[in-house]
């Protein structure tokens, strides 16, 4: 009898121990996990996303920490190529892209954009000794770009010799080493990149503007809308604009906003 009832409280105890212990695992994360937000990025393209110490930081990442944060999501980075963003969002792989990528009619088939934060351009760079002083001088030129940008498309699009590189460290590189004419790329990461770089120059002429927004699945319609209304927020208040400034980049608002 004394077994039996040993056995038997054993058994209770056991039980308790299991259920006691899968309650607490799930009130604990319960508490504290947040859904995490997959964000992928191609961190070559300071000052929106760059490596610093192994760690994506920039304007671009601030935005999304504060969007998150105010969204309750787990921002979880994801360092890709920049021409694999937009597919990896179309195919769900990643939930978001930011990458300091162009809404262009063409990507708005592919992804659901937010609202554009910023607006942005593509300029020229050419070597500090080039002849080269506007567009109109590109004609029968070598111009580097990266890889499946807006830079790549504009340039193939006006019928220059496009030599397109994975990252934009080497398409700097190949214009300083001599193996094209120009390098074609965003304003602003124009100007990080080539800061205290007496061998080269920016042109003042741009090629294009360009809105710069986040990208999504779109099944993510009402998360998009929720990213609207903090972005909004983030204009009005000001603090997108004094993120810029933190990074010493000239903020331009994007139009109708
Ligand atoms: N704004 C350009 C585009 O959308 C270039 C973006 C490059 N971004 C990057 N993280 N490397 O095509």
């Amino acid at each position: 009898m004394k077994k039996i009832i040993a056995l038997i409280l054993a058994a209770i105890m056991l039980t308790c121990a299991f259920v006691g212990c899968k309650d607490d695992s799930t009130d604990d994360s319960g508490d504290t996990a947040k859904p995490k937000l997959t964000v992928a990025t191609s961190p070559d393209f300071p000052p929106f996303e760059n490596l610093e110490n192994g760690k994506v930081v920039g304007i671009e990442v601030e935005i999304m920490e504060i969007i998150c944060e105010k969204l309750g999501y787990e921002l979880v980075i994801e360092q890709i190529a920049f021409d694999s963003v937009i597919p990896g969002i179309e195919t769900g792989k990643y939930d978001c892209g930011m990458s300091g990528i162009s809404v262009t009619p063409d990507r708005e088939e592919s992804v659901l954009f937010t609202a554009p934060y910023c607006l942005a351009a593509q300029c020229i760079v050419v070597k500090a000794d080039s002849a080269i002083a506007s567009k109109a001088d590109l004609a029968g030129k070598t111009i580097a770009v990266q890889l499946g940008t807006t830079a790549d498309e504009f340039c193939r699009g006006e019928g220059y010799n496009v030599q397109s590189f994975e990252a934009n460290p080497d398409a700097k590189l190949a214009l300083t080493s001599g193996t094209v004419d120009a390098w074609v790329v965003d304003d602003l990461t124009a100007a990080e990149m080539c800061k205290g770089d007496s061998s080269v120059k920016i042109l003042s002429e741009n090629m294009t503007t360009e809105p710069y927004a986040f990208a999504f699945n779109f099944k993510d319609e009402e998360l998009v809308d929720k990213f609207d209304e903090v972005i909004a927020d983030l204009m009005a208040d000001g603090t997108i604009a004094s993120i810029f400034a933190k990074y010493e980049a000239p903020y331009t608002a994007p139009a109708n906003n």
